[in-house]
């Protein structure tokens, strides 16, 4: 007799098997956010320079997404850089990883076809180099009418950035419908001004290297997210430890805020005044 679990995605590994056979395919993250981290230090500890680090972080890059598409993960977002770091690092480390996002662009749009992958992007792009920008353009093109998994780089982003955006983007819709006296603010209202307004908010936010900060990533869109850290830094990670922190995901137990079964069904406390 087959089951649900027997029926393993094509294209996994023997490793990446093994562990999709303990996940529950009906309780999978809709949207899996990753901070790519520790680059810097992969690069360090092999005395090698930074940018070695962000090379390496292709390979990491590339099997992260294809095994995210291959289990039907719906939308994986990845921080590749932050308006931080576009602005705070040497001129010469933000070419670098201008080069790469470009290279990684032109040589994956095919690969991201084979596995039906739209990608999208969010951050002030238009802060970018214009010939990174057409490249993003061109490779968004090529991508659009994939119909499986989403991925969104977020590229020069900061969340604060996107709020303060937010708030100029509902002004103005507001100043073309007749003033702020009909404004009507929701957090429905506030999402569909943000830039994720293509997705749903992250169940699972991944950071790796050990840091347990969000570093101004999706501030509002994960108040309610499961966050894994793992040690593992970002030119080591492989779609197996994807898949071992939606292991650890679904062991979880989530409450937005109320109470678990047990207690909610549990008879009330009686409070003596
Ligand atoms: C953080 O490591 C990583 C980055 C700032 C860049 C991320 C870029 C890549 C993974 C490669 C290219 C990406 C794509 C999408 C093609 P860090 O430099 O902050 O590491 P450290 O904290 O150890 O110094």
């Amino acid at each position: 007799m087959t089951t649900l679990h027997d029926k393993v995605p094509a294209g996994l590994d023997r490793k990446e098997t093994e562990i999709y056979r303990r996940l529950d395919p009906q309780r999978l993250p809709r949207h899996i956010a990753i901070i790519m981290d520790g680059n810097g230090r992969w690069a360090k500890r092999r005395h090698m320079p930074r940018v070695a680090g962000h090379r390496a972080g292709v390979a990491a890059v590339r099997s992260t997404v294809e095994t995210a598409a291959r289990v039907h993960i719906p939308a994986l977002t990845l921080y590749a850089f932050s308006e931080e770091n576009w602005k705070k690092r040497p001129t010469s480390e933000v070419g670098f990883l201008m080069g790469l996002l470009s290279r990684y662009l032109k040589a994956e749009v095919p690969t991201l076809n084979d596995n039906n992958i739209r990608l999208e992007y969010i951050g002030r792009q238009q802060e970018l180099p214009n010939d990174v920008q057409d490249r993003m353009e061109w490779a968004r093109e090529a991508t659009a009418r994939n119909t499986g998994m989403v991925l969104t780089l977020a590229l020069n982003y900061s969340a604060r950035s996107e709020l303060v955006d937010a708030f100029r983007s509902i002004m103005q819709a507001a100043a073309r419908n007749g003033g702020i006296d009909h404004l009507r603010i929701d957090e429905d209202m506030v999402s569909r001004h943000l830039y994720t307004r293509h997705l749903p908010d992250p169940d699972l936010v991944v950071r790796t290297s050990g840091e347990m900060r969000l570093s101004n990533f999706l501030l509002w869109q994960l108040a309610y997210a499961e966050i894994y850290v793992t040690p593992t830094l970002w030119p080591d990670f492989r779609g197996v430890h994807l898949l071992e922190g939606i292991a650890e995901y679904q062991k979880r137990e989530r409450r937005y805020g109320g109470l678990n079964h047990h207690d909610a069904h549990a008879p009330a406390e009686v409070v003596k005044a």
